[in-house]
Order: structure tokens, then C-alpha cells, then sequence
């Protein structure tokens, strides 16, 4: 089983030919409003590519509350820990253009998530199920709930985003982190641009005991580590839409392969193509591929 904790918004998309610069008004193509927040994103990612996952998260008493909680049932996440608070849903606010986004988020009603709400959520929970969240939600709710969950014997995966520095007493019951570039340079001080400068990142976030790396970096692919080993994936060349949703397909795809019992490079592996597909289409939870999908991808690479 996998339990997500985390951020639940609506996003309010418009898609413009250029980003605008500081001071500029830009007419826009089209405008639209679709479910996102990486936490959900994260959990729809799991139920599309077949995993079974409880969300334990919050939306608002706002139009948007019940839209969100609907959505995630629609996918066939348990939303039993989806909570309601008396304020308004997490709201994000996206430009895309070019295939590039920019977000400005928030929180809402993810920022009431309480420490006994995580208690309830993982309640069930068992040594060897997965633990997901990230940073969308109040970074002492992410330390109490990770340090909870490890004390279960649960393998935490921790997706460092939207990026903010991070101390060991988190860090160090990480199993796996998943930052992009932005979030390594942001955490550990270095920014992976060369060789030379990912290794040292890497080697930061084992200082900190993290026990192993994920680093996402667009279009120059990803990597993981285990032990000494980095082990590289490159990006698929695919027409890139909207990368808003890759980075959550990613997360999510490699908890769905763990809790299969596959081993963590073939999870990445098997999670790079899946973020693959997210990229070719517009939005969040909607752009996220099925199961179906990502092995269509792989049968027809194979041949
Ligand atoms: O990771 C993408 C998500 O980040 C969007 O869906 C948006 O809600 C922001 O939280």
C-alpha cells in the first residue's frame, strides 16, 4: 500500500505565447482550471499506473473543496484522509508557455493538515509500504510525518518541492529524495551542472543520511544512486506541451514500482518514460499516462 501526504490545489492555467516580463501585460491564448497539487498529482499518478494509495491531505469549504476530492475518487484514490477546513481550497496559479511553466501557489487549506490527521492517515500503515510527500505543506507537519512513518518501517520517499532548505533531523529518515536541479542547488549548495558538481551534490545529501538520490533534470534526463553507483537515464525525445505534472509523474511512478517489489533503477527507469508521456499534453492530473500507456511506450521501443 502507499500513502501520500500533501498538497491538494486547483490549478488556473493560462497559456501564453511568451512569459511575460516583469512589468509586461501579455494577451493569452486560452485560460482553464484543472485539478492539481503535487501531492494529488502524485497520488493520481500512482492510481493511474496501477497501484493501490490512500491520500492524506486537505481541501477547502470552497466550490473548488469538493471538485478536488471528486477528482481524486474519479482515479480510484482512497480519499477517507482528505479532509475539509474552514478556509479556501490550495489554489495555483500557472503560466505556460513555450511547453515552460511558471507557478505561483497557495496553500489554502493545505496548510491546516494537523499532526493528528497524519496520525489517522497512517494509522493502517505497515513496515514495507510507502510513504510519499512533499513540500506543498507545513515543513513541521513534513518532519513529524516522515519521522512517523519511518518509525513504522515504512520506505520514505520525499519529492523536496516547491524548493526550501532542509535539515538533517528530516533528512535523515529519507530513503529516497527526488529533487530537480533548482531544489539539489537550493538543499545541498551545489548546483548538478557538470559531472563533477552532481557527484558533490549527491555527496552532500548522504552527509545529511539520505540513503538514496533522485535527480530529475528535463530534458538532460535523470539519475539515480545506489551505493557508489550512479546510474544515468536519458530523456526521451519527445514534443514537449507542458511540463507541469513530470516531475509528480515521476514521483509517483517510482512508488508504484517499489511497492511492486521492483528494484529502484528499474523504478526510475520505468518512471522517466512515464514522465515522458506527462510532457506531451496540457495539464496535471489529466496528462498524467496509465499503466497501459507507459507499457504501450515500452513494447513499442522494444521492438
Ligand atoms: O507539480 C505541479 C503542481 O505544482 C501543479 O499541479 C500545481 O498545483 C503546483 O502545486
Amino acid at each position: 500500500m502507499i500513502f501520500v501526504l500533501g498538497s491538494i490545489n486547483m490549478d488556473l492555467v493560462t497559456v501564453a505565447k511568451t512569459m511575460p516580463k516583469n512589468g509586461e501585460t501579455l494577451k493569452a491564448e486560452k485560460f482553464y482550471t484543472n485539478p492539481g497539487g503535487k501531492g494529488a498529482n502524485q497520488a493520481v499518478a500512482i492510481a493511474k499506473l496501477g497501484g493501490s494509495v490512500k491520500m492524506i491531505g486537505k481541501v477547502g469549504d470552497d466550490e473548488y473543496g469538493a471538485i478536488l476530492k471528486d477528482n481524486l475518487m474519479s482515479f480510484g484514490v482512497d480519499v477517507e484522509n482528505v479532509t475539509v477546513a474552514q478556509t479556501s481550497s490550495g489554489i495555483a496559479n500557472i503560466i505556460v508557455a513555450n511547453g515552460d511553466n511558471r507557478i505561483v501557489y497557495t496553500a489554502g487549506a493545505n496548510d491546516c493538515i494537523t499532526q493528528e490527521e497524519v496520525d489517522k492517515g497512517l494509522e493502517n500503515a505497515k513496515s514495507g509500504d510507502i510513504f510519499v510527500t512533499q513540500l506543498e505543506i507545513p515543513i513541521d507537519i513534513v518532519t513529524y510525518a516522515v519521522d512517523k512513518a519511518k518509525q513504522k518501517g515504512m520506505i520514505v520517499i520525499l519529492n523536496p518541492a516547491p524548493a526550501q532548505e532542509l535539515g538533517q533531523d528530516l533528512l535523515c529518515n529519507v530513503d529516497i529524495i527526488t529533487p530537480n536541479e533548482t531544489e539539489t542547488e537550493i538543499i545541498t549548495g551545489t548546483a548538478p551542472d557538470s559531472e563533477v558538481e552532481l557527484a558533490l551534490a549527491i555527496k552532500n545529501l548522504y552527509k545529511f543520511g539520505v540513503r538514496n538520490v533522485v535527480i530529475t533534470m528535463g530534458e538532460r534526463g535523470s539519475i539515480v544512486t545506489y551505493g557508489n553507483n550512479i546510474v544515468p537515464f536519458y530523456a526521451r525525445k519527445v514534443e514537449v506541451v507542458d511540463t507541469t505534472g513530470a516531475g509528480d509523474t515521476y514521483v509517483g511512478a517510482i512508488a508504484t514500482k517499489l511497492d511492486e517489489g521492483v528494484d529502484i533503477v528499474s523504478a526510475c527507469e520505468y518512471a522517466s518514460i512515464a514522465s515522458s508521456i506527462t510532457v506531451t499534453r496540457s495539464g496535471a492530473s489529466q496528462s498524467i499516462p496509465t499503466k497501459q500507456e507507459v507499457d504501450e511506450v515500452i513494447k513499442n521501443e522494444e521492438k
